[in-house]
């Protein structure tokens, strides 16, 4: 088993143990239980470097959407490195300010701002609204004006561009309830640039998750660039362009662009229509975060069947929900590689909670016995930040590893947290 992980260098074998930088995940396992998500640093500031890279000499702005992992270590591990941050509630802009990030650098973006929330990321002073219609121009101008302020706005494009990915994570078709219809921008900025409350500053783009071709995001700036062009030709000047996030991952055997790579083809298309003066702002989340974690889990049961074979794990759709909810691959591995010839099963990786829609790897084949801990790799995105007490279970731990040291950034949940502040009846 000497193929290369997700997650590789950061995560890789040494004498046969699975290694996050210089420390043994089984001794993590042992000292903090099962599941517990194990992040590294070095792995996310790494990725971090590759759109550094992509960006040097320009005027840009990484904005970590921080959607994909809110906890607050890792906000400051971006907060530190000079990141802004993509919100998308008044929660996460509470999380950034608890993180010591800069409030400054925070976009919102999000189709459903509550007016609540627009008073709050007003008065904390954010850089941008990304506002995705023309309804909430209206309101967020509104609410600009009753508070007395003025609302840094970019308006997001829906450019109808196909990103090639799950249906569930794609955001940039006509079909999608994201952002202003393309042939409804440049009118909408008119109308925009109009209102006392807000003050346009840029244009933002969003138009999926998890894109493994560059394709799509070469058409998608080209019809972004024609509106920056067309909206300069009105009159209103644009100080950045926000191109998202949404650059994939390997979880198997995916070869998505390097960040740097990508980003050399698509300034070139800026820079052949001079539009090189505006700061480059994006959003990205996965890519940052994804292939830097892994959730540790202890196989609780085999359980052979006449039909399937069940690896049963301590882990569930609570904790890892993207296998249940967009049939999504991630890797498992075993924490010590066996030297014996322990007979491998194919099984379903499956966790304690009652649907059948709760597996977290199919056809593995694995030589595990109850006892062992596995790696379900890949778990630093939408794992920990999308999971749920759903059957009553406490959420697991989290460790962040900065080369031989590890730190507990969020202790396991308790059965009394389970209940924390609900009450009976009278
Ligand atoms: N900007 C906006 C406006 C977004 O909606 C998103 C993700 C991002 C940036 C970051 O995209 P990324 O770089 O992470 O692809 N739970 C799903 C993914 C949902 C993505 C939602 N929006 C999953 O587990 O695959």
């Amino acid at each position: 088993m000497n193929t290369t992980l997700p997650g590789a260098p950061a995560f890789h074998y040494q004498d046969g143990q699975l290694m996050v930088e210089q420390l043994r995940l089984s001794d993590l396992a042992r000292e903090h239980g099962t599941p517990l998500f194990v992040y590294s640093k070095a792995s996310m500031l790494a990725a971090l470097a590759a759109y550094q890279a992509g960006f040097a000499g320009r005027k840009s702005q990484i904005c970590y959407a921080m959607k994909a992992n809110s906890s607050l270590a890792v906000l400051q591990v971006f907060a530190r490195a000079g990141c802004g941050f993509d919100i998308v509630s008044i929660g996460e802009l509470a999380r950034v300010q608890a993180a010591g990030g800069d409030v400054a650098k925070v976009i919102f973006s999000g189709v459903g701002k509550t007016r609540a929330e627009m008073r709050s990321a007003l008065h904390a002073g954010i850089g941008c609204f990304n506002v995705e219609s023309e309804a909430e121009i209206d309101v967020l101008n509104e609410v600009a004006l009753q508070e007395g302020l003025r609302a840094p706005i970019s308006i997001r494009v829906n450019p109808n561009v196909d990103p090639k990915t799950h249906p569930y994570i794609s955001t940039g078709l006509k079909g999608n309830k994201f952002g202003i219809a393309h042939e409804r921008t440049l009118a909408t900025y008119q109308r925009a640039a109009q209102l006392p409350g807000l003050k346009v500053v840029g244009i933002d783009c969003h138009i999926g998750s998890q894109i493994t071709e560059e394709a799509p995001y070469l058409d998608a700036l080209d019809r972004m660039l024609d509106l920056v062009e067309a909206i300069a030709a009105s009159g209103i000047a644009l100080e950045h362009i926000d191109f998202g996030g949404g650059l994939g991952i390997q979880y198997q055997a995916e070869e998505p662009p390097r960040a740097d790579a990508l980003w050399a083809k698509l300034l070139q298309k800026i820079d052949a229509r001079g539009l090189q003066n505006h700061t480059l702002m994006i959003e990205p989340g996965r890519s940052l975060v994804g292939n830097a974690g892994v959730c540790l889990t202890e196989v609780l049961f085999m359980k052979p069947g006449e039909q399937k074979n069940f690896c049963i794990v301590d882990a569930a759709m609570n904790d890892l929900p993207r296998p249940a909810m967009y049939q999504a691959f991630h890797g498992i591995v075993p924490l010590v590689q066996t030297t014996d010839s322990a007979p491998r099963l194919l099984c379903d990786v499956v966790g304690p909670v009652c649907e059948s829609g709760d597996w977290i790897g199919k056809d593995r084949n694995l030589a595990a016995r109850a006892g062992d801990v596995l790696a379900v790799m890949s778990a630093g995105a939408y794992c920990m930040s999308m999971s749920s007490n759903y059957n009553s279970r406490p959420r697991p731990a989290e460790v962040l590893v900065d080369g031989a040291s590890a730190t507990l950034i969020r202790p396991r949940e308790q059965i009394s947290d389970l209940f924390r502040g609900e009450t009976l009846a009278a």
